[in-house]
């Protein structure tokens, strides 16, 4: 008679099988997910695999079902398998998020939006310069890429590698002296934008709590543009310090800020200002300054809601080959052209620092 494996091999071989079932869409595993509840394999070779899925996606459950029974029916030695699948609404697995969330970043002290009314007004650039600045101004800083709709912080620090796995935490990226984790090394760029968004959850609060961010003064999130459900949940996700709003110089832009600032308003979240991106072109030939898009809308917007004007960041070439370069312009070495912007966003990372700090629990101070 053939030897049976005993059952504690048997349940390692189906986590082992379990680790290369990924969820539909993502190129993660369901076991680091956390979906999954319970193993168990008894006495007479038989497992149970128990999973609670939280999405909307009606046709997950199956999916992920159809995967684990054929790499299950690959391990031998296993009798037969029960796999269960609870397939639970994400309201409910983010109104438990919600509540638990005051301990997803224990050693964080400031996390702070960079958020737009709309989209490609340069809100990751500001996010990314804004982290590099805070970080050679000696604050520890991370950046977490929270933009379902299109990551582009891997490109703007030119990575494209995977994060590595460390005693089951993700370890984040070190560049220009700051820490650095996106979506966009989690969600397969492939799945389609309307599918990612009941996953999304389930992945941001693996961003947070699951990446060994360390201690740091701030973390800097780049969240989608726009104002929608999907940046509210975000917002509600963590306790956030304050945000930041981008804007255009256009009066138009007027409009998307008073949204940021309604959104951040609701979720009790203190607005700390406007950037006002894309100001003042400057040629590079004459010197002579053109108002691309207007001026001084940014300026206008911050006093018409009542916020802080945080700077302007001027339209200029070197910002934007910085960022497809893989080098945000603020890190550019000092004889290259960015004195100017690492002075304009010294003066928002100064601002940042004094919003926040100004904001500190009155029981967090020490007399
Ligand atoms: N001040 C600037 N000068 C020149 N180019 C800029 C400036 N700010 C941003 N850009 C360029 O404009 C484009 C859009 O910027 P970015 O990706 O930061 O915007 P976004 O608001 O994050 O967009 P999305 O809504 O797609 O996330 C990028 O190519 C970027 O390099
Ligand atoms: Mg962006």
């Amino acid at each position: 008679m053939a030897e049976t494996p005993d059952s504690d091999a048997l349940e390692q071989r189906v986590v082992a099988e379990l680790r290369r079932v990924t969820f539909p869409g993502m190129t993660r595993d369901i076991v680091s997910f956390g979906f999954v509840q319970r193993i168990e394999v008894s006495g007479d070779g038989e497992a149970l695999v128990r999973l609670r899925i939280p999405t909307h996606n009606p046709g997950a459950g199956d999916q992920i079902r159809d995967q684990i029974e054929k790499r299950l029916a690959t391990i031998d030695g296993l009798g037969g398998h029960r796999v269960e699948i609870e397939v639970a609404a994400p309201r409910q697995a983010q109104q438990k998020a919600i509540a638990q969330d005051s301990d997803l970043l224990p050693g964080v002290r400031h996390v702070v939006a960079v958020a737009s009314g709309k989209g490609g007004v340069g809100k990751s650039t500001v996010a990314a310069n804004l982290a590099v600045r805070l970080g050679q101004l000696g604050h520890r800083t991370g950046l977490l890429d929270a933009d379902i709709y299109g990551p582009s912080v891997p490109m703007m620090f030119g990575i494209d590698d995977k994060p590595r796995v460390e005693a089951g935490r993700l370890l984040p990226f070190e560049r220009y002296g700051i820490r650095i984790m996106s979506l966009g090394f989690v969600l397969d760029v492939d799945t389609p934008v309307i599918w990612r968004g009941p996953m999304v959850m389930k992945a941001l609060e693996q961003l947070m709590g699951d990446v060994r961010w360390g201690d740091l003064d701030y973390l800097i999130v780049d969240l989608p543009p726009g104002t929608g459900d999907a940046q509210l949940t975000l917002t509600q996700k963590v306790p956030m310090s304050g945000a930041v709003i981008v804007t255009t110089p256009q009066d138009v832009a007027l409009i998307d800020a008073r949204k940021g600032l309604a959104m951040f308003r609701k979720v009790n979240v203190p607005v700390l200002g406007i950037v006002e991106n894309m100001s003042g072109f400057v040629c590079p030939h004459c010197g002579e300054e053109t108002a691309v898009f207007k001026a001084g809308g940014g300026e206008r917007t911050a006093e018409a809601l009542g916020v802080e004007f945080l700077g302007k960041v001027p339209l200029d070439p070197a910002v934007m080959s910085g960022g497809d370069a893989g080098r945000p312009v603020v890190a550019e070495p000092e004889e290259q052209a960015a004195s100017v912007h690492r002075e304009v966003f010294a003066a928002i990372a100064e601002a940042v620092v004094q919003g926040t700090e100004s904001r500190k629990k009155p029981s967090l101070r020490i007399l």
